[in-house]
Formats: structure tokens, sequence, C-alpha cells
């Protein structure tokens, strides 16, 4: 029993790529393949907890989406504001504490204030930890933590050679979060496309061919286990 748990990902990381050719192929507008994948977002994030995964991290807004059409970004980021704002009691219920990740700068108003009010609502919660990704570029992420770093710098507070990995850690989104152990992407692309550049730096990589809005718990399941393989393969060293 202790042995199939350690194959368990403690921290699984998705790109849900394919929700336009989802709602193409079905002669569907676009932004109703983002609809359908903000359900099965919130499916899998329960599937994920169930599994005993404890970090959950998706890719929902990159930094380069706003170069979309401004109807497209619209609808994504009313998605994401109703997400904000109505997920919150199913939260409570299954014990999920949410953190956005991603430069909130430049976010409305009316965005941050619903997700201060979801992050701090749940910061107690000890079940899994859902990380979304809004506006966010892992090297956007990095380039903050070093200006960060540089200031403390030009203060005298910190000397150049001292500077180490765990400063850069500190200064991102995902400060004291383990980073991923897998990282899925769907609907056959296999790249990384900027998605925790710093953080994925010994995670193993899994692509599928479904698209985003057709992914399951079977799906999931196939990941982990091919996940189970590779650590049992390679002695589940991460160097
Ligand atoms: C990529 O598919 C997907 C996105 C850019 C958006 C992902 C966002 C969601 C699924 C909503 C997230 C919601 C919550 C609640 C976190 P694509 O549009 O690039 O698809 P394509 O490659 O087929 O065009």
């Amino acid at each position: 029993m202790e042995e199939k748990k350690d194959r368990i990902p403690a921290h699984v990381a998705i790109i849900m790529d394919g929700n336009g050719r989802w709602a193409k192929k079905r002669g569907l507008p676009r932004s109703m393949g983002h609809v359908q994948g903000a359900r099965v977002v919130e499916k899998i994030l329960k599937d994920a907890s169930d599994m005993g995964i404890r970090y959950f991290t998706v890719y929902a807004f990159s930094t380069e989406n706003w170069s979309r059409p401004a109807s497209e970004v619209a609808a994504l980021m009313n998605l994401l504001l109703t997400y904000m704002k109505t997920s919150i009691p199913n939260c409570m219920k299954n014990n999920v504490r949410v953190r956005i990740i991603g430069d909130k700068s430049k976010l409305s108003p009316e965005m941050n204030r619903a997700i201060r009010e979801l992050e701090d609502t749940t910061a107690g919660n000890t079940g899994i930890l859902f990380q979304i990704a809004v506006n966010y570029g892992g090297r956007d992420e990095i380039v903050r933590s070093v200006r960060r770093l540089a200031q403390q710098v030009k203060d005298g507070t910190v000397a150049p050679e001292d500077i180490d990995d765990s400063m850069i850690e500190a200064g991102l989104d995902t400060s004291g979060v383990p980073d991923p152990d897998l990282l899925i992407r769907t609907c056959g692309e296999e790249r990384i496309s900027n998605f925790l550049l710093w953080q994925g730096a010994y995670t193993e990589l899994y692509f599928t061919d479904v698209a985003w809005p057709d992914f399951t718990k079977e799906e999931l399941q196939k990941a982990v286990d091919a996940y189970g393989g590779r650590i049992r393969r390679y002695g589940g060293l991460k160097q």
C-alpha cells in the first residue's frame, strides 16, 4: 500500500490544450470549448484530490493569450471571473486551497478582488492546493523574481555573490510549493510553452492526443501510471 502511494505524483501540472479545436470540430464557437474546458477542470481537480495528488496547477491564461481576438480574451476572462466568484462553497466542501499564479497587476480590479476573496477564504483548507495560472508566463515570473533581487542588491540588503537558487525560488509565484513531478499536455502538441520554466527543470512530461474538454479521470490515471512506471524504472532519482 505504502509503495503504491509513493508512485502518486505529489504535484501535477496541466497545459489544457485543444479547447478551440474541440469546439471547431462540433461547429461551436471557440469560447464554448473554454466553457467545457472549465467544467472539466473542476471535475479533474476533484479526481486528482481523490487520487492523493496534493498540488494541482493549471495553465488557464498565458501572458501570450492577450494577443487572441478581443472577444475570446473577454470570454476567457469572464469564465475565470465567474470561477473566482462562484467556487468558494465547492472549495470549502472539498477542502481545496486556491492560489492564483501570474502577474495579477494587469488583471481588472474586480478580478483582483474576487481572487483575494477566494484565496483568503480557502487559505486555511488542508486538502489539495489548486494553483490557477492567469496572465502567467514562466519567463515573466523569473524576470519579476530577479527584479526583486536586483532591488535588494541596490538597497544593499543582498550581495550579488550570495544569490542562489533558493533566493530566486523565493520570489516566484509558486514559492513554497514543491516543483511539479508530472506535467501533462493535451491535444497533441509537445511543447512547454513558457509554463513553469524554473519549476519544471526535472519534471516528467506526458503528452496525450486527447483534447482538454474530453479529458477524463481515466486519462489522468493513465498519465499517473506512466509516471509511476518511469519512477520505478529510474529509481525515482530526480537529478
Ligand atoms: C488552450 O486551448 C486553452 C486555453 C488557452 C484556455 C484554458 C482555460 C480553461 C480551460 C478555462 C480554465 C478555467 C478554470 C476554472 C481554471 P486552445 O484555445 O489553445 O485550443 P486550440 O489549440 O485547439 O485552439
